[in-house]
């Protein structure tokens, strides 16, 4: 049976870029959209036109390079807001206008000063204006996540039958529970009538922990294109990390989704990311942190060494990392000590690896990580004969 695709829409360059500190020029926000069109993202949101000019002339320049992905412009339900987007997407092959209001009772009174009645009108007349310039129109209800199912769903259906082809349910704040928010997006895909026109979609903040979670429950009840960020980068605690519902959607077949996201570029689009924003992943970040593929506890490094898979459920290849680590600490033990002892041009007997491994756990004491030139100091402070190999 073929796997039902499940696009996803990159919003680095809008939603992440929106972080303090993360500012990028168009120059780097031009070469970031051309990787993430490598990568195979399906929509690239390059920014907030009617934001600054600086982020009018992204939009535009963007347009103008990127060769497969939908190019996407976000906008408020405000005219001017869309008519700017419009013209900032003149150049894109694929154009998407993002419009939206929010639609939580909170919002409807603390933001708007409004009704239901009127945000529904509202949301109505700005998704009819944005298909007068494009015919891809996307509607994010803003705070979705908080937003009575029931009302939702009246909201749904009237940007539909407005012309409204993707619906963003985002739940903006990071409220959800994965739970509650699959059981939303059920809720959507059975109680609005013209649903089937329209590809729901997850957009999910990470302020308790679980932007990936959610996204993946999302798809699971029917959504068909998640909104994330690589590394995960975005508004307080940051949004979906792209490489993690890319990896989790990969890594199990049985749920019959795919991205078609050519994931052996997510640990150098990270790197980019990294070296462009200058804003650092933790070294446990999932997929692609330092330590996301390294092993320095003894019994794991003895595990790996025998079977890379009793304690790795992916490759690290598959995610362009070339190898695991098996790092050397004093937490390790003998056979990881024999192993990188090897690769360094030291065949060891037993004899001779208990005694080196005395050494080792003297020197590793007092260092954080022993590296390739402190086990050729321990071997030689080990005292060994002559008939070892250097
Ligand atoms: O988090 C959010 O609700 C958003 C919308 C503007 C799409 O970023
Ligand atoms: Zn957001």
């Amino acid at each position: 049976m073929s796997k039902d695709k499940v696009q996803i829409f990159d919003t680095t360059l809008r939603d992440g870029e929106q972080v303090p500190g993360c500012k990028l020029n168009t120059a780097q926000k031009i070469v970031i959209a051309k990787r993430l069109d490598e990568l195979g993202v399906d929509i690239i949101e390059a920014g907030f036109p009617v934001s600054s000019p600086g982020d009018f002339k992204s939009v535009e320049e963007i347009s103008k390079v990127v060769k497969n992905a939908t190019v996407c412009g976000l906008t408020r339900a405000v005219k001017k807001d869309i008519e700017v987007a419009a013209q900032a997407l003149k150049y894109a092959k694929k154009p998407r206008i993002h419009t939206g209001i929010g639609t939580s009772d909170s919002h409807i009174a603390y933001k708007f000063n409004s009704t239901r009645e009127q945000i529904i009108e509202r949301a109505v007349d700005a998704v009819k204006y944005a298909k007068t310039f494009v015919e891809d129109v996307e509607f994010y209800a803003e705070d979705a996540g908080r937003t009575d199912n029931e009302f939702l769903a009246r909201v749904c259906e009237a940007v539909i039958k407005a012309g409204a082809t993707v619906l963003n349910i985002p739940d903006t704040t990071g409220y959800c529970l994965p739970e509650d928010y699959g059981a939303k997006i059920k809720y959507l895909k059975e109680n609005v009538k013209g649903i089937d026109n329209a590809i729901l979609s997850c957009h999910c903040h990470n302020d308790l922990g679980l932007a990936t979670a959610n996204s993946i429950a999302g798809v699971i009840n029917g959504a068909r294109q998640i909104e994330c960020t690589i590394n995960g980068i975005g508004e307080r605690a940051g949004n979906t990390a792209l490489e993690e519902v890319v990896m989790v959607l990969k890594q199990h077949p049985a749920l019959n989704l795919d991205t078609g996201i050519n994931t052996k570029l997510l640990y150098s689009t990270s790197q980019l990311v990294i070296e462009n924003m200058g804003i650092y992943v933790q070294p446990n970040k999932a997929i692609i942190g330092a330590n996301a593929f390294a092993h320095s506890s003894g019994i794991h490094q003895d595990g790996m060494i025998k079977n890379r898979e009793t304690y790795e459920i992916m490759n690290p290849e598959d995610v362009g990392v070339n190898e695991s680590a098996i790092v050397l600490t004093a937490r390790s033990g003998r056979a990881a000590l024999a192993y990188r002892a090897k690769k360094v041009g030291y065949e060891l007997t037993k004899i001779q690896l208990d005694k080196v491994y005395v050494e080792f756990l003297n020197f590793a004491d007092n260092k954080k990580e022993i590296n390739n030139n402190d086990i050729h100091t321990i071997i030689k402070s080990s005292n060994l004969d002559n008939s070892i190999p250097a």
